[in-house]
């Protein structure tokens, strides 16, 4: 490229105000919301980074493209433009829409999983684990080590460990009714998958005759890590890594919340005739008809285009540089987080951020009110309040401590970062002062989007 700048590769035409509030304003509306990130009001908000999913803009086509939505029940021409679209990226024959990711999960695991089944993944996300195990079958992460160390540099952290699934394989015939892959892999950190693992985890799925799907959320994100990482793919574009990726695969399941740009929506596409026959059959009982699967047909319409807009250069380069940017300029001011930077998110390492705060008073909570209270911005803990709660209902810390900055798609531009740096660094100034959080009221399961924190004596609360 001939200049090095790397721009917003859009200009803007609907503006959403934001809001500035002050110190006082945060303070009362956090305390209305038990210091629970999750209770606040958006409109308190001033940069939400809390998710990328369903949270980005769309794009003048896809708005054009709603225009056109046929709402027909049955036969509905935006199905078609929607399958098309599914079909000529994914390749796979049958396309079920559904409302979002984890409805397209559901059917799957209702058609395969059964008591005691196995289902290896690089690593589940929260919503398919839950899926498997509803249906009580076991949810198996095998991630490479690497994965598991924030500060181990890695250009595919997300892949699989493909000796493990070999042995997991080997050692229970009949047991696995599919494997899956994650790309990204969110849970360890938006990191991407490698082709060379998608491949021989498919390989090693062929040789046992089990079928392999992807958890393809992120496919775009994938993509472009691919063309800039592995060699070999630096000529390719993303439509035909993304091509190559699913051609390995038996079939997807998909919230295009996420790179299918749209604010709603998800499938399920899979080659098997006779599978694809009782997923439709159980999309009906819980999404509808099978040419509408839970979503109107301007829903349709807007991924259609969205899947395509994902995959195009210049996007993905704004995209993954914007992330990488906030991630240079933390690292520059000695604020740790997980290396390299993830596709979707920064995810900041708070237990090395504040080594002060023992696990059990939450030092990811105690971060994320710090940055809404100082600067009004809004991340998410994921670490011993989210995943430390155990079944039996004993706590034990989580393996990180972390707080996640997703960014939502198309949404921000360069001075929005450049502000959420400057927050992040003026919190990491003052982070001996942070103290901790105790949990004063909590549900029994999903504890982190409803309980109730206190800070503990000390908080520096304005
Ligand atoms: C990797 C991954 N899989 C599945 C899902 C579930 O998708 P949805 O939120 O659309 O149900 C998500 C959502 O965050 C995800 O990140």
């Amino acid at each position: 490229m001939k200049f090095k700048t790397i721009i917003e590769p859009f200009r803007i035409k609907t503006v959403e105000p934001i809001r500035q509030t002050t110190d006082a304003q945060r303070l009362a509306a956090i305390r209305a919301a038990h210091f629970n990130v999750f209770q606040l009001k958006a409109p308190d908000v001033l940069i939400d980074l809390l998710t990328d999913s369903g949270t980005g803009a769309m794009s003048v086509y896809q708005w054009a493209g709603m225009m056109k939505g046929d709402e027909s029940y049955a036969g509905a021409r935006s199905f078609d433009a929607f399958r098309d679209a599914v079909h000529d990226i994914t390749g796979f024959t049958h396309v079920i829409p559904t409302h979002q990711g984890r409805a397209a999960e559901h059917i799957l695991c209702s058609a395969l999983v059964t008591d005691g089944a196995i289902v290896p993944n690089n690593t589940h996300f929260d919503t398919t684990r839950a899926n498997i195990e509803h249906r009580r079958g076991v949810a198996l992460n095998i991630p490479i080590a690497e994965g598991h160390e924030p500060q181990t540099l890695h250009p595919f952290k997300g892949n699989m460990d493909l000796d493990a699934l070999e042995r997991v394989l080997q050692a229970n015939p009949g047991r696995v009714p599919f494997v899956m892959t994650t790309v990204t892999n969110n849970s360890e950190g938006g990191q991407p998958v490698s082709l060379a693992n998608v491949r021989g985890a498919s390989a090693i799925c062929r040789r046992h005759g089990v079928p392999f799907f992807i958890d393809a959320c992120r496919f775009a994100e994938n993509a472009w890590f691919v063309k800039t990482r592995e060699p070999g793919y630096e000529g390719r574009t993303p439509l035909e890594i993304a091509r190559e990726m699913f051609s390995l695969a038996d079939g997807c399941t998909m919230s295009a919340k996420k790179d299918g740009m749209a604010n709603i929506g998800g499938f399920l596409a899979l080659n098997d005739d006779a599978l694809a026959v009782r997923c439709r059959n159980s999309l009906i009982l819980t999404e509808g008809f099978p040419t509408y699967g839970g979503l109107a047909g301007y829903d349709l319409e807007a991924i259609a285009v969205g899947l395509y807009e994902a995959l195009d250069e210049d996007y993905l380069r704004y995209r993954i540089r914007s992330v990488a940017y906030l991630a240079e300029k933390t690292a520059a001011a000695g604020i740790p987080t997980v290396r390299p930077a993830g596709g979707h998110a920064l995810y900041i390492d708070a237990k090395r951020m504040l080594p002060h705060i023992p696990w059990n008073q939450y030092p990811g909570v105690a971060l994320a009110l710090a940055l809404y209270i100082e600067g009004g911005i809004r991340a998410c803990e994921i670490g011993s309040v989210m995943f430390g709660r155990q079944p039996d209902g004993t706590e034990k810390p989580a393996d990180l401590e972390l707080v996640r900055l997703a960014f939502p798609r198309r949404t921000y531009t360069q001075s929005h970062i450049d502000y959420v740096a400057e927050v992040l660094v003026h919190v990491g100034s003052m982070a001996k002062r942070l103290r901790g959080v105790r949990i004063v009221e909590e549900p029994e399961a999903l504890r982190h989007f409803t309980a109730k924190f206190e800070p503990l004596a000390g908080f520096p609360i304005a």
